[in-house]
């Protein structure tokens, strides 16, 4: 497996987009005018300092060549990553990134998409709308976030919104009178044949989990920013590499990935929690104990792939095309 090429690219422009979330306009290097193309929904990957590297949504049109945009919302509980960005990253900096790629993309036959955003999960929604509009796809977004100052690119949102008969409801939960979307109502109101779609904080996607459990898996889709479950690092099992001949005793506290950095034989890896889709490796033989949060329950009950920095075995052995 090889890694994919990163990209240099400069921060064109930093914006303000609410308390807490900066944008950032990422553009090429002269003389390139043009940056991979991207779907909606899709990330890239910044390497930031010190090897650090985080994942972000794409929010602009996919039909957009010459740049991409994100935003960081500033984690009270950074590892380092969303800090970096508030702090040290400035307009005219450069950065390097990796190509796009999706683990939550839209649905283009869906009739209706039905979107639901809590607090900088709205970024994924940003795309999905625009290409919504694209397509003259009809939408609803329920827009979630703490308070109306918590709320980015609600503007946005309004004027496409009434540029194409979409739907924007918004919700401010810790307003006075505030309280939780009520996903359970929002999932029995779907438009017949609607996709429904989920980014936002694990509580409110444990919450549509639960509400969409009934509904046909492929009209479900969702995407988490945090791991949900540990890694598996029981360890007690072990790993053979087919195509380097190596085998790998997989020790208590390791995971895969530990495992296979000590000897050198990684895949690329990125968030390490399961969530960016970077470090997935195909599965020869073995059963997998998934943990991650980037393959659906049919992807992994065919045992066929696994994202080594947080799953681990239910075999004794594992075999991987490594
Ligand atoms: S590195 Fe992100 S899923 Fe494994």
């Amino acid at each position: 497996m090889t890694a994919p090429t990163p990209l240099q690219v400069r921060v064109r422009a930093t914006t303000y987009e609410a308390e807490g979330i900066l944008g950032f306009e990422l553009t090429p290097l002269a003389p390139a005018t043009e940056l991979p193309a991207f779907t909606a929904g899709a990330h890239i990957d910044l390497h930031l300092d010190k090897g650090l590297v985080r994942s972000y949504s794409l929010l602009n049109d996919p039909q957009e060549r010459h740049r991409y945009c994100i935003a960081v919302n500033k984690d009270a509980k950074s590892r380092g990553g969303s800090r970096y960005l508030h702090e040290a990253l400035r307009t005219g900096s450069l950065l390097t990134i990796g190509a796009p790629r999706n683990n939550f993309p839209l649905d283009e036959t869906a009739p209706h998409h039905v979107f639901i955003a809590g607090g900088i999960g709205i970024t994924p929604m940003l795309g999905m709308v625009a290409r919504a509009r694209t397509l003259g796809t009809p939408w609803t977004l329920y827009y979630s976030a703490r308070t109306r100052q918590n709320a980015a690119f609600v503007d946005t949102l309004q004027a496409q919104a009434a540029e194409t008969g979409g739907t924007l409801v918004l919700n401010f939960d810790q307003e006075p009178g505030g309280k939780m979307l009520d996903l359970n109502a929002i999932v029995q109101a779907l438009p017949a044949g609607a996709h429904v779609y989920c980014c936002g904080p694990i509580p409110m996607l444990e919450a549509y989990e639960r509400a969409t459990a009934g509904l046909p898996p492929e009209r479900v889709h969702m995407e988490y920013f945090a791991a949900k479950d540990a890694a598996a690092t029981d360890g007690g099992y072990t790993v053979e590499l087919r195509r380097s001949g190596k085998t790998l005793s997989i020790e208590a506290g390791q995971t895969i990935l530990d495992a296979l950095i000590a000897v050198g034989t990684e895949p690329p890896y990125s968030c390490r929690e399961g969530i960016c889709g970077t470090c997935e490796v195909r599965v020869l033989e073995g059963t997998p104990d998934h943990r991650d949060l980037v393959l659906s329950q049919a992807e992994k009950l065919a045992n066929d792939r696994m994202m080594v920095c947080c799953s681990g075995a239910k075999s004794r052995t594992l075999v991987l095309d490594l």
